[in-house]
């Protein structure tokens, strides 16, 4: 069984799946790639089904193409049983532009509206106020359930607070074994004011899973380096993490890191080690 956070007032899987890359062209710039679209539909549906089913993506994914595969591999399945975050890119936090990006979101996932939308980031602070006030309009239309944000600094976050009646119910941010940045600031604000951390690239793109102390502790608890990595990060306190999976295979792993616990000495040799 899935666990899930209340957070904000709603109630997430403490595992999601993450889609950037999914129906991507190779190379530095956001292209789709066809080529790979049935494989990606899959392991989504299968995440869902095993219970991860808050899906994020982002217009900018592979040019708005991974949207298109997330409105496929979703859109048999009842509405209610999924949570889709999508994301505007900081060129178009002008209000027209974001209602407008916020249309075109709606349209390649083939829904009526987004659980959770996001700003992805901001070149400047001062972009915070119009979008937001434009965020607020597609919550007052229906268009968008909830607003957050994404890779804003803890001033960030209280600005954007600051300026919107709604809740912003989540920072969506990096954190991992190898980056833990946040735990500075970021994450005890969050923790003290009902805010959802969410935990992006929670794998490091796989980079830390051949360590060795991570190893150790997996095999402690008969469970694989990736279990044990998302599992710390969802231990602490209004965590939730979104792993990227397009393998099967790896699908089926991450759905195993929850329903267990790591204990204080584990967790201790982990944070020593990273
Ligand atoms: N807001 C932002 O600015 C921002 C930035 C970066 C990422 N994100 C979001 O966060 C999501 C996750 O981050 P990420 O994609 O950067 O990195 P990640 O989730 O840390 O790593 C993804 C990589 O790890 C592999 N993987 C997944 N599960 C595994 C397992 N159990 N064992 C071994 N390898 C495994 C995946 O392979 P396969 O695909 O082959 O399974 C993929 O290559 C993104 O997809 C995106 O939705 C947001």
């Amino acid at each position: 069984m899935m666990e899930c956070k209340t957070i904000a007032g709603i109630k997430l899987p403490a595992i999601g799946i993450g889609t950037w890359n999914m129906g991507r062209a190779k190379g530095p710039v956001e292209r789709a790639d066809y080529s790979n679209d049935e494989q990606c539909i899959l392991a989504i549906k299968k995440a869902i089904k095993l219970g991860m089913w808050h899906i994020d993506t982002a217009e900018m994914y592979s040019s708005g193409h991974t949207e298109e595969i997330v409105g496929a591999a979703i859109k048999d399945i009842p509405r209610k049983k999924v949570f889709v975050t999508t994301k505007v890119l900081p060129l178009h936090l002008k209000h027209n532009d974001l209602i407008a990006a916020a249309e075109e979101s709606l349209k390649r996932l083939q829904l009526e509206y987004v659980d959770l939308y996001l700003i992805h980031w901001v070149n400047l602070t001062s972009q915070i106020r119009e979008a937001i006030a434009a965020m607020d309009e597609l919550v007052e239309s229906g268009s968008v359930k909830h607003i957050g944000v994404s890779n804003f600094s803890t001033k960030q976050l209280q600005l954007a607070q600051s300026f919107t009646k709604n809740k912003i119910v989540t920072n969506q941010v990096e954190y991992s074994l190898l980056d833990r940045s946040c735990e500075k600031e970021l994450l005890p604000y969050c923790q003290e004011n009902d805010v959802a951390l969410t935990a992006y690239t929670p794998l490091a793109e796989g980079k830390i899973l051949k360590n060795k102390t991570l190893a150790a502790v997996a095999e402690k608890h008969s469970k694989t380096p990736a279990q044990v990595a998302l599992n710390w990060l969802i231990s602490k306190k209004n965590v939730i993490a979104i792993p990227k999976a397009a393998t099967m295979e790896h699908v089926r792993e991450n759905a195993g890191a929850v329903g267990w616990k790591l204990n204080r000495e584990d967790t201790e040799m982990l944070e020593k080690e990273f």
